[in-house]
């Protein structure tokens, strides 16, 4: 029995490792985890082997996209280095423009200033420019959303001082917008040291004090709730050097519908933070006859049994929830019913040309 009903939610940041990780996860496993999840928009990311900078690879990834997806599927532009005179080519089939400033998982990365004046001429104003800033970086963001005046959006901000430092830009008036991943609201580094490599991410799991300085933002600096669902399989988890980044799109909802529950947030603020907002900061189209049921009074925990994600695991089994998705509706046809997806595999569209 679902008690609520939500519009289809919008994750807008996704790694679905395509091309060149399809071990970790593919456009079919990693869609049908966001449509388990409630989400019926995804935003992928560009950190891909080889990265998304270049037209060949625009290319490849959008013809393997191309009915093998079961929810809508947006793409990031990456931005390195040797590539900016492409970027107005990349623009017209890709969503929006990722700039890696800090350390993270693959190569992809900018560290000198001519390559970020470049991507703030040469990317289409019309565009969003996404960001990976951490501690200080994230002031080198603001000052470039100010010196350009256009909009920045600051990806998983995880710390109190680089939340602080966004609400006092946004307090001047300045076009800038953040996300903040679950993991970061709902575990710490104490987690992170329970839970080994399955708990590392980038950024990493923060204090107690900077995740109740993120939860005093929720209702104000904060605009989306992004995954940042970054699968890698527990073999490369067990291994020597284990790469980065958790999963997230299926617990994503099940987590802030329990914050809600909690009376940390209302629900019309998790729909603002989970559907309005990024779908206004992406200029991302809104899906006809498209909705989510939920049951928003079962108690339940959290498990790996079941999980769309092909590698299977999520840093959030065994914590209890409140809340469970049990349909999807998208454009009018029902893909996902009580834990199985319904959908035909293509029912997703590339969102090109906006
Ligand atoms: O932990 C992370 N993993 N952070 C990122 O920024 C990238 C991601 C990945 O691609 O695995
Ligand atoms: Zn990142
Ligand atoms: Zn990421």
């Amino acid at each position: 029995m679902s008690n609520l009903i939500l519009p289809g939610l919008v994750d807008i940041h996704t790694h679905l490792r395509v091309p060149g990780g399809e071990h970790k996860e593919d456009f079919a496993t990693g869609t049908a985890a966001a449509l388990a999840g409630g989400i019926t928009t995804v935003l992928a990311m560009p950190n891909t082997t080889p990265p998304l900078t270049t037209p060949a690879v625009l290319e490849e990834t959008l013809q393997k996209a191309q009915h093998a997806i079961y929810c809508d599927v947006g793409l990031f532009a990456g931005a390195g280095p040797e590539q900016t005179d492409l970027l107005p080519k990349l623009s017209r089939y890709t969503v929006a423009l990722k700039i890696y400033l800090n350390d993270t998982f693959g190569p992809l990365r900018v560290e000198d200033l001519p390559t970020l004046i470049a991507c703030f001429k040469t990317w289409p104003r019309s565009k969003a420019i996404a960001i990976h800033a951490e501690g200080q970086s994230v002031a080198v963001g603001i000052g470039l959303a100010a010196a350009y005046r256009r909009p920045v959006h600051f990806c998983h901000i995880s710390r109190k001082e680089e939340i602080e430092v966004i609400a006092a830009a946004k307090r001047q008036g300045l076009p800038v917008t953040c996300e903040v991943t679950p993991h970061h609201l709902f575990l710490t580094e104490a987690d992170a040291e329970r839970l080994g490599p399955l708990g590392d991410m980038r950024p990493r799991l923060a204090t107690q004090a900077d995740v109740e300085t993120l939860s005093a933002h929720i209702n104000t600096t904060i605009d989306c709730i992004a995954t940042d669902h970054a699968p890698h399989t527990l073999a490369e988890k067990d291994a020597d050097n284990p790469p980065p980044g958790v999963t997230g799109l299926e617990t994503s909802l099940p987590l802030m519908l329990t914050a809600v529950k909690e009376k940390r947030l209302t629900l019309e603020r998790l729909i603002e933070l989970m559907a309005t907002n990024p779908r206004r900061i992406f200029k991302l189209p809104l899906p006809p006859d498209t909705q989510v049921e939920v049951d928003a009074q079962t108690r339940y925990t959290l498990s790996n049994q079941g999980l769309q994600t092909k590698c299977g695991w999520s840093p959030f089994s065994g914590m209890a929830v409140t809340g469970r998705i049990r349909r999807v509706v998208l454009r009018g046809e029902e893909v996902f019913k009580d834990g199985q997806i319904t959908a035909q595999l293509g029912s997703g569209k590339v969102l090109a040309e906006n």
